[in-house]
């Protein structure tokens, strides 16, 4: 009773009773197109609180909610997994650079954009509920510009973007918020806020590079789609993405770094990560329970799958892990693991939460995708993180430098290395110790993020949007907003001034010339 007691604040902001009733039922639209579940489940938790506050939703996205909630309604693009699962294999891009990466992504990107638009659950949409109308859009932020036809179609409501990551180039350059690449890691370049010289030139050019691909690529092509779907009416999409209310980032400076932030950006973390634990199968409780040298935790997440692993380094893991004192529960993607050591346990779906949230787990090796950390820092179960790609190298570089954990770049992975990285976080209680401070900080935001949210979410509703926190970066070109016309006049002036000042001493040099010729003469002919 004490313990339902404590927790009553915590379980009346899930239910989003914390915050005064909203004075309206809004209309809210959400468009999440990426097919990828550790991105929908932030989105998810927002949207769900939003209708439990009486608000309508309707989201498009490949994941429906698989319990139906009320107030909530999908329009099911499901299908988007299998084209996203066909064009890119994960496991294969440990060793790509960001921009690599992103030109990879690209030609995905923009198909499920374009087969989403075609497809007959969004053209019934806009066939039979866009006259509804909405209040309010919330948008994956993430290079879907296509669907700013379709938010024009819904009467052009305010816009809150989303990204399921800490920000980027493009998404600060959408709000107008400074982000300074000297101490602003880029989410895909995987540094930490303090770069050296060669880091900082990295930054600056992946930073830089983002922009352009967005201006060269994502904003023609999408305006192409958009223009194909939704004829010539809507605005084009390079004025719709500076049209943002408020950009939501579900990651937040506890697990990432302090920057300088717009009133109207605002971060969010672990909107997923549920505070009470829910019973583990009966089994693995006892085999958890059971552990005495304590457990190692393994997943690669949800979109690098274990089993895709090169054989070589599939057996130098299992070697590895032979090795270890420790209990190692390994999720893995088939039933058989051959070779597998008896102290090594698989399977093809974990609850990770309920896992992370017991005692005996010791060290989790995770790829760092950004909700994998949020649930790590939550139970404070310190890592070893093998990156892959997307923010999973900028999310390690934060465990390094936190101290809660090590890395292995998977090109280094091989029985010894695995072992030592492994040995190393369990051997030294100093790891555990810093993830616990690590996890006291992140518990008190987590604990206010969903709070937050919806309190944002209403005010831009409350206030039409709320032009007033326009930033007014967003009015100025490019060499405007880094005063280059500024250092231009400056220097102009300081050129004009420095001539004139050589006129004048030319002037003046003459002036007092004639009285001093005759000498100046003689000297001459003296020395011919
Ligand atoms: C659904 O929204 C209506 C108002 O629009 C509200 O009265 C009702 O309580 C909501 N239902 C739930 C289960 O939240
Ligand atoms: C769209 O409208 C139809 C007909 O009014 C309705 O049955 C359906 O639930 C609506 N779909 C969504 C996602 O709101
Ligand atoms: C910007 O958003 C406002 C609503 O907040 C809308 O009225 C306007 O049409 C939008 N402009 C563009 C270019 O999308």
């Amino acid at each position: 009773m004490g313990a339902l007691i404590a927790r009553l604040p915590l379980l009346l902001l899930a239910l989003g009773l914390w915050l005064p009733a909203p004075t309206h039922a809004a209309r809210i639209l959400g468009i999440f197109p990426t097919p990828s579940i550790s991105h929908q489940l932030p989105y998810q938790a927002v949207l769900k609180a939003l209708a439990a506050r009486g608000h309508q939703i309707t989201v498009i996205s490949p994941d429906p909610l698989k319990e139906p909630v009320a107030n909530y309604s999908d329009v099911d693009l499901s299908f988007s997994y299998e084209d996203f699962r066909q064009s890119i294999t994960f496991a294969g891009m440990a060793d790509v650079n960001p921009i690599r990466m992103m030109k990879m992504m690209t030609p995905t990107i923009l198909s499920v954009t374009e087969k989403q638009l075609a497809s007959k659950p969004i053209q019934d949409f806009l066939k039979y509920n866009v006259s509804d109308g909405f209040d309010l859009i919330f948008l994956e932020w993430f290079g879907y510009e296509a669907y700013y036809g379709l938010i024009h179609a819904v009467g052009s409501p305010p816009i809150v973007g989303i990204v399921s990551l800490g920000g980027s180039a493009i998404q600060y350059n959408a709000i107008g918020n400074p982000n300074n690449p000297a101490i602003n890691p880029e989410v895909l370049a995987g540094y930490s806020d303090r770069m050296t010289f060669w880091q900082r030139l990295d930054n600056a050019y992946t930073n830089m590079w983002m922009t352009w691909h967005w201006e060269r690529v994502m904003f023609p092509e999408n305006e192409k789609m958009l223009r194909k779907y939704f004829g010539p009416t809507p605005p084009p999409v390079r004025d719709t993405a500076r049209n943002l209310s408020l950009l939501i980032l579900c990651n937040h400076w506890s697990t990432d770094y302090p920057r300088a932030l717009l009133p109207n950006v605002v971060q969010l973390t672990g909107l997923h990560v549920r505070e009470e634990t829910r019973p583990l199968p009966a089994d693995l409780q006892a085999w958890l329970d059971g552990a005495e040298q304590g457990v190692v935790y393994f997943s690669l997440g949800s979109n690098v799958m274990s089993k895709d692993l090169p054989p070589e380094k599939l057996q130098a893991i299992l070697r590895a892990l032979a090795r270890l004192p420790q209990r190692v529960l390994w999720k893995f993607e088939n039933d058989e693991l051959p070779g597998r050591p008896p102290n090594v346990r698989v399977a093809k779906w974990l609850p990770q939460q309920d896992i992370l949230a017991h005692p005996n787990v010791r060290l989790f090796i995770t790829q760092g995708g950004l909700q994998s950390f949020q649930e790590t820092a939550y139970h404070g179960v310190p890592v070893l993180v093998i990156p892959f790609m997307g923010d999973q190298k900028y999310n390690a570089a934060k465990m390094v430098s936190s101290g809660i954990g090590v890395q292995l770049e998977f090109k280094d992975l091989n029985e010894e290395t695995m072992f030592a990285s492994i040995t190393k976080v369990l051997n030294d209680p100093g790891y555990a110790e810093r993830m616990r401070r690590f996890s006291g900080v992140y518990r008190e935001h987590k604990a206010r993020s969903l709070e937050t949210a919806l309190w944002w979410v209403e005010y831009v509703l409350r206030h039409e949007g709320a032009p007033h926190l326009r930033a007014a970066s967003l009015r100025l070109a490019w060499y405007e907003l880094l005063l280059l016309d500024v250092a231009a006049a400056v220097a102009l002036a300081a050129l004009a001034a420095l001539l004139l000042a050589a006129f004048a001493l030319r002037r003046l040099w003459r002036a007092l010339r004639p009285s001093t010729a005759p000498a100046h003469h003689a000297r001459l002919r003296k020395d011919q």
